[in-house]
């Protein structure tokens, strides 16, 4: 076997038939600002997505996920609230709401809300109360210290934005805590009234309907209040690396606090109904794996893996990748991937647009809830923002080095008319210069558009079972080739994804025959179900020739597979 390049034999166990919705659920992130606009303002808004929920079922997902409609003064495009339980009239008003789960329910579709609990907006009635005087009742829903003993900062936290993460409040001489920017004061969660508080958000809309939340900023809701300095991080590479790196977070993320208000809240919200909580986690596998809990004290139902966005895509690193996520994660646990999101870079652009086909592939056959980013389906990439067009805070703060947010952020080309259809005026972003080649009406009925591409992967996730809840392994880099295989009861599907860019042919019966596969009987021939090119099928010999870039779903038939 000297072609395998790596080998390893993991089990990820299979789902059972009855199990819960997140379980078997594609997700489908929409940014709202940029999906679709309806009152003609350049902006996307909620009607807009409400008249969007059949492409989504056309599409074939199962959830929709909403990054932040709440009130907000917009500094960091809605992650800045200043009210938990209203809607921001940009986005339309709480009965536009209402008509949008209502409509998504009956259309089969699940809403998850983005929930910001770390921080309120600078302008949120509570942070202007708090800060109008050390003696109000509300100064301790948020994080203040004193000056550091000869001025100045308390202490060397970071912003994860840049700068400092303390502002000096003038009027009452204090300093207030910032994870992000100084518009985002963090909450002070160690205070029983804000977890209360907090809680009665998610019960808010809980009521109106909503099937579960997606937590932003998690890790880092509870700081340590003695406010020790960070210890500086030796890999701190200022050239490159986000200033926030420079110190260690290990005061202001993962506080023991946090994961007994985890097991809290999943306990709570368990007992309410079928929801879900997914965590947004910026962690590698191993320390992600706290977020999962225990049997005993349970944990987020999905504790986000990002571990794609920064993993080399080569087929080594991937199945190195996938075999330690799932033999890291423990028993009563559930994966779950993420190729892209408003926050980072687009798949397309990270691997080419041959290999997105392939990541594609990855992102829905692999273990574990697949999450879709806006516009991904079509192969979207990153947009040139040109320096007057920028808008996102960050790139203002730290121009120049790459981590403006605003390129990922474009609007959705939905057709060929005036701004592809996704507004009647001018959009807030500019779209993307394919966009009259690459757009949903041009794409849907191409039998081998990326967008087909997904909804035939969808479908065949729901028509193989292996695929939705099976168990996987035999996770293989042979020949810059991914190979996994999932299986369920009697059935079993192999996954083969050429990842360098070369063509090559796996010898499936030889593959079978090692430790890896102590399962698998010899075979007498394949079934390609799927190939990311979406222009072939059928049954072939043991020697399967991939293409460059191209990915497979093959099924093995025995002699005494029915039919062959
Ligand atoms: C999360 C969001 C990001 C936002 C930040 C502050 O990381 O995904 O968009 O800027 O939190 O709320």
């Amino acid at each position: 076997m000297s072609h395998f390049v790596a080998m390893t034999t993991i089990v990820g166990t299979a789902g059972s038939g009855d199990a819960p919705w997140w379980q078997t659920a594609v997700i489908y992130h929409v940014y709202p600002r940029s999906f679709m606009d309806t009152d003609g303002d350049g902006v996307g808004d909620l009607p807009g997505v409400t008249s969007r929920l059949e492409y989504l079922v056309g599409l074939g997902v199962d959830a929709v996920w909403l990054s932040p409609f709440y009130r907000s003064p917009m500094v960091d495009f809605g992650y800045d609230v200043t009210d938990h339980c209203d809607v921001d009239p940009l986005f339309g008003t709480l009965a536009d709401v209402d008509e949008l789960i209502a409509r998504a329910h009956q259309l089969g579709l699940r809403v998850v809300l983005d929930f910001v609990p770390n921080h309120t907006s600078d302008q949120h009635r509570w942070f202007v109360e708090a800060r109008s005087s050390r003696q109000h009742p509300r100064r301790d829903w948020y994080v203040w210290s004193d000056p550091a003993p000869g001025g100045g900062v308390p202490n060397n936290w970071r912003s994860e934005f840049g700068g400092p993460a303390w502002t000096l409040d003038e009027a009452t001489g204090q300093y207030y805590y910032h994870a992000y920017l100084s518009e985002q004061p963090n909450l002070n969660w160690h205070h029983p009234d804000v977890r209360r508080a907090m809680f009665d958000v998610l019960r808010f809309w809980l009521h109106r309907g909503v099937d579960g939340f997606r937590l932003d900023a998690f890790r880092r809701l509870y700081v340590d209040l003695s406010f020790p300095d960070e210890p500086e991080n030796a890999a701190y590479d200022p050239a490159v690396d986000n200033e926030s790196f420079a110190v260690v977070p290990i005061h202001t993320s993962e506080q023991p606090e946090l994961f007994d208000t985890v097991t809290e809240l999943r306990r709570w919200i368990d007992g309410l109904g079928d929801h879900v909580l997914i965590g947004e986690i910026y962690l590698g596998v191993e320390p992600l794996m706290r977020y999962h809990g225990t049997a005993e004290r349970p944990g987020l139902h999905l504790a986000g893996n990002f571990n794609l966005l920064w993993t080399n895509w080569d087929a080594d690193s991937i199945a190195d990748l996938v075999t330690a996520y799932e033999s890291a994660l423990p028993g009563h646990a559930w994966p779950n991937w993420v190729l892209g999101n408003h926050d980072r870079s687009r798949i397309a652009s990270r691997v080419g647009e041959r290999q997105a086909r392939v990541a594609a592939m990855f992102l829905l056959t692999v273990r574990g809830t697949p999450t879709i980013y806006y516009g991904d389906e079509l192969g979207m990439s990153d947009v040139d923002i040109t320096p007057d067009a920028v808008q996102d805070p960050w790139e203002k703060n730290v121009p120049g080095k790459g981590f403006g947010r605003d390129p990922v952020r474009t609007p959705m080309p939905w057709d060929l008319s005036d701004h592809a259809g996704f507004s009647t005026v001018a959009p807030w972003l500019p779209l993307g210069p394919d966009h009259e080649r690459r757009n949903v009406e041009r794409q849907r009925d191409d039998p081998t558009s990326m967008l087909t591409l997904h909804r035939r992967l969808i479908e065949l996730r729901r028509t193989v079972p292996a695929l939705a809840l099976g168990a996987i392994d035999a996770v293989v880099a042979v020949e810059g080739v991914l190979v996994y295989r999932r299986h369920v009861d009697q059935q079993q599907v192999f996954v083969l994804l050429e990842m360098a860019g070369r063509p090559v042919t796996i010898h499936m019966d030889s593959l079978l025959g090692t430790d890896a596969l102590p399962a698998v009987e010899g075979i007498d021939a394949i079934e390609i179900l799927m190939s990311t090119a979406l222009d072939r099928q059928g049954v072939e010999g043991t020697a399967v020739a991939l293409r460059a870039d191209e990915g497979l779903v093959i099924g093995l038939l025995h002699a005494a597979t029915p039919g062959h």
